[in-house]
């Protein structure tokens, strides 16, 4: 046993990671321990000493170690001291592996004797490795839904000494999510693996770094790291989140489309699809829904829609906002809309009374309109009007009524209808104003009498008009409406000389005619008048009346009538001429009368034949036959003379007649008279007459010298039967021939003469038929009858006791001498002949 026993003996007790170097006695074999990587020349043991030989004789004995096989030989011996040294560096892991005992085998082989002596040479391992990772990073991709308690298995690192040099442990820097867990192996190697102690959370920490140390139990200790690199996968854990809970915004109505109303935005802190957000509308009416739209992406709400305040003045909804797989939040929005003026005032007819009466007092309501206006606030502040020259105004009443009421009379007859137009403006800015127009028309009341054209009517009516012609037309208006201001025309029943009116005239109540009913007779009368009314057919009626004076104008419908002498045939009158009559002396007069009047019955007389034609000449107008020269005994007693009495009508009537004149001074001296005038049966009778009318005439003649011869009068007269003229009262012709109007006033187209002798510058009778000269010095007077109307006449006369007895002689002559158109004398009791 040598000191180097008792040097290793000790650690190889003591422990193991000594190098040991162990001298196994047993015969035969010599066993060394060495540690790995002992240096070169490393003395392991000293053989020699170990074998019990003299070093000195080593090198004599020509020792050496001799491998069992051709490996390396890693000592040898050192021949000077016998020491087993190291040759070559030992590496156990590359000798051995992870062999938990490595031994090299050597023989020493000794010569001289020849001896062989084994060698075992055990090789101790020492810590001369760390642990390794395979990797130099360990990469794991973890969901961060994963959950709490979930493994995740390292690699293994490895260390290549043995046993206790080897890797016994692993450990983490702390962290917060993981945790490691070390297992045993089946096969003495530890692993290791991750566990998930607190969920991953992308969202804070997309990446963990940590680093993995693994330790052996060597000394000193060694250690190998390897970084683990966990990448945390996103999960859909978070939903899109609002950036207001509530968005309110205020919009103006009629925005514009595509105008923005507000922009909703949220957010997911997921990525990609878990994060990708879109919009929706969740909860929206369904008028909403026409108006708004929002952008899925964006999340910008849009007009789609005619925004109307009037319509809704508040829109709430609400939005969502999703992520791709599905996970929503929402958000409310509410949308103010502002109004704007943009509804005009709308004017409402609530009632109208059209038409209204033209009586209609001041202030009668004539219409109810109502106002309004959507719009609120200002924008439904109206103000009515209407325009100024009408008869109306505008009365504002409870809230926006208003009534619409007359401020004066109307008058339908003067404006029948208004349009008034009412206008209303709102207090908006700029205000926005309406109207309308509400036709007034205005109803009739019959307050419109009808009234004339002219003052008073005249109609002239020719006489002998054909019954039925119109004479006037006669014209009223009313400006009343339809049958108030229908005009109906009609007579007011009144009497002409007894007579109903209408049977004179009629009239034609619609249009305003007067019609003769029958035939005028100017002669019977001239003229007439009658009240004419005109009447509306309103209710009541209203009227008004006008005088019409119908004037009948005279026509030629008469031939002039011969009072004297009477008619041819059958006069028998013969006039004296005394044989001495000188030239121009009056010999006879032919007394005619017209009933027409003026021109008409202006008379003028010729001679047609005469028995002496240049004996006798007559007035063309006085109708007085006058001698034309000194008559001498040569001239036939008996001289004729055919007389025509024609009138200035148009064409001219005429009537002849014949005088007999007898050229003789003493009637009893006439032997042939009686053969001459003799003639008929009622000669007798006429030969009466004539004795009478001589008697008369003498007699009257007589009484005018006398009466002259008192007057003191020296005007010489002619000794003739008819001095001048034969005074003819009115009285004595037919009443047709008088006025009808008697002593009235006379119009002008009547006012003239009646003419029947004139012109005659010696008569000493002027028949004057002139309603003006009706006035006669009191005492002059003539008057004829009673009542009898009759044109007054004025005479030369003055005695009424002259004109009786002329008038005698008329009444006598016109009743032996009737005419058609001579009627029998009126009944003239003072006056009834007395020859009998
Ligand atoms: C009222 O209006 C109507 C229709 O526009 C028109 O025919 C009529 O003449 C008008 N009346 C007045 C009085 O202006
Ligand atoms: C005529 O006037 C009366 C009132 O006087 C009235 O009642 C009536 O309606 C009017 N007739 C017409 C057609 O206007
Ligand atoms: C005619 O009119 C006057 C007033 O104009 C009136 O006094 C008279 O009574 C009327 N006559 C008739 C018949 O209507």
């Amino acid at each position: 046993i040598n000191r180097m026993d008792i040097i290793f003996l000790l650690p190889t007790l003591f422990s193991s990671t000594f190098i040991c170097s162990f001298i196994c006695t047993a015969r035969g074999d010599l066993i060394y321990t060495v540690r790995e990587e002992a240096k070169r020349l490393y003395v392991i043991g000293n053989v020699a000493k170990d074998l019990g030989i003299d070093a000195k004789r080593l090198s004599a004995r020509k020792a050496r170690i001799d491998t069992d096989d051709s490996t390396k030989r890693y000592c040898d011996i050192n021949l000077n001291s016998g020491n087993l040294v190291v040759a070559e560096t030992i590496d156990r892991e590359e000798l051995c592996g992870s062999r938990m005992s490595c031994i090299l085998n050597y023989e020493l082989v000794l010569e001289n004797p020849l001896e062989v002596q084994r060698i075992s040479l055990q090789i101790e391992d020492i810590n001369d490795n760390a642990p390794r990772f395979p990797n130099d990073r360990i990469t794991f991709e973890i969901r961060e839904s994963a959950v709490k308690g979930q493994r995740f298995p390292l690699d293994e690192a490895h260390d290549s000494d043995i046993g206790q040099n080897a890797v016994q442990g692993y450990s983490i820097e702390r962290n917060e999510h993981f945790v490691l867990s070390v297992h045993e192996n089946a096969e003495q190697g530890k692993h290791a693996e991750l566990v998930l102690e607190k969920e991953l959370d992308r969202e804070q920490q997309k990446e963990i770094n940590l680093i993995l140390t693994a330790t052996d139990g060597g000394t000193p200790q060694r250690s190998g790291t390897v970084v683990i690199h966990i990448s945390v996968l996103d999960a859909n854990d978070n939903s899109p989140v609002f950036s207001q809970s509530v968005y309110k915004a205020s919009l103006a109505e009629n925005a514009p489309l595509g105008a923005t109303v507000v922009t909703v935005s949220a957010s997911d802190d997921d990525v990609g699809a878990n994060g990708e957000v879109s919009y929706e509308f969740s909860r929206i009416s369904d008028k909403a829904t026409k108006l708004f739209s929002i952008d899925k992406m964006t999340g910008q709400i849009k007009v789609i829609g005619n925004i109307d305040y009037e319509e809704e003045t508040y829109y709430e909804m609400r939005v969502q906002a999703k992520d791709g797989p599905g996970l929503a939040s929402t958000a409310k929005i509410i949308i103010d809309i502002t109004d704007l003026n943009d509804n005009a005032p709308r004017i409402i007819l609530k009632s109208l009374n059209d038409p209204i009466p033209e009586n209609a007092a001041v202030g009668t309501e004539v219409a109810i309109i109502n106002v309004q206006d959507k719009d609120s606030g200002d924008n439904r502040q109206i103000r009515c009007s209407i325009q100024q020259n009408v008869p109306f105004k505008l009365n504002p009443s409870i809230k926006n009524y208003f009534s619409l009421a007359t401020t004066n009379m109307l008058d339908r007859e003067t404006e029948s209808d208004y349009n008034v137009t009412i206008t209303a403006t709102d207090g908006g800015s700029p205000p926005l104003s309406s109207s309308m127009t509400i036709h007034l028309s205005v109803a009739d009341v019959n307050d419109n009498p009808p009234v004339f054209h002219q003052k008073s009517y005249s109609a002239y009516v020719m006489e002998n008009n054909k019954p039925g012609t119109s004479i006037c037309s006669i014209r009223a208006t009313d400006p009343d409406w339809r049958q108030n201001g229908t005009v109906l025309y009609s007579l007011v029943s009144s009497e002409v000389k007894g007579v109903p009116v209408s049977s004179f005239i009629s009239m034609n109540s619609d249009t305003g005619v007067i019609h003769a009913v029958r035939s005028f007779d100017y002669e019977q009368f001239r003229k007439f008048k009658v009240q004419v009314v005109a009447r509306d057919n309103g209710s009541p009626p209203l009227s008004s009346n006008v005088t019409v004076s119908v004037f009948i104008t005279d026509e030629n419908d008469n031939s002039p009538q011969i009072l004297y002498p009477a008619l041819e045939g059958k006069s028998l009158m013969t006039e004296m001429v005394p044989k001495a009559a000188l030239s121009g002396s009056l010999v006879s007069k032919v007394i005619a009368v017209d009933a027409d009047s003026g021109q008409n019955a202006w008379l003028s007389y010729q001679i047609v034949t005469s028995t002496d034609p240049g004996l006798f000449t007559i007035g063309l107008h006085s109708g007085e036959i006058r001698a034309l020269r000194d008559i001498t005994e040569s001239d036939s007693m008996k001289q004729n003379l055919i007389i025509s009495v024609k009138d200035n009508g148009q064409p001219p009537l005429s009537a002849t007649c014949s005088v007999y004149l007898l050229i003789s001074d003493n009637l009893a001296e006439v032997p042939e008279l009686k053969d001459m005038t003799y003639e008929e049966s009622n000669s007798k009778l006429t030969s009466y007459l004539i004795i009478a009318l001589v008697s008369v005439s003498t007699f009257f003649l007589t009484f005018i010298i006398l009466i002259l011869a008192v007057r003191f009068c020296h005007r010489r007269k002619p000794r003739l039967l008819f001095d001048g003229a034969v005074a003819i009262p009115s009285m004595y012709l037919p009443p047709n021939y008088a006025e009808v109007e008697g002593a009235g006033t006379l119009c002008s187209s009547s006012n003239y003469d009646t003419y029947l002798t004139t012109g005659s510058h010696t008569s000493d009778f002027k028949f004057v038929s002139s309603y003006n000269e009706n006035t006669l010095p009191a005492n002059q007077t003539l008057k004829f009858g009673q009542n009898e109307p009759f044109g007054t006449s004025s005479v030369n006369l003055n005695r009424t006791a002259d004109a009786d007895a002329i008038i005698l002689i008329f009444h006598l002559l016109s009743s032996h001498f009737p005419h058609p158109l001579f009627p029998p004398p009126f009944p003239a009791p003072d006056f009834t002949p007395h020859i009998a």
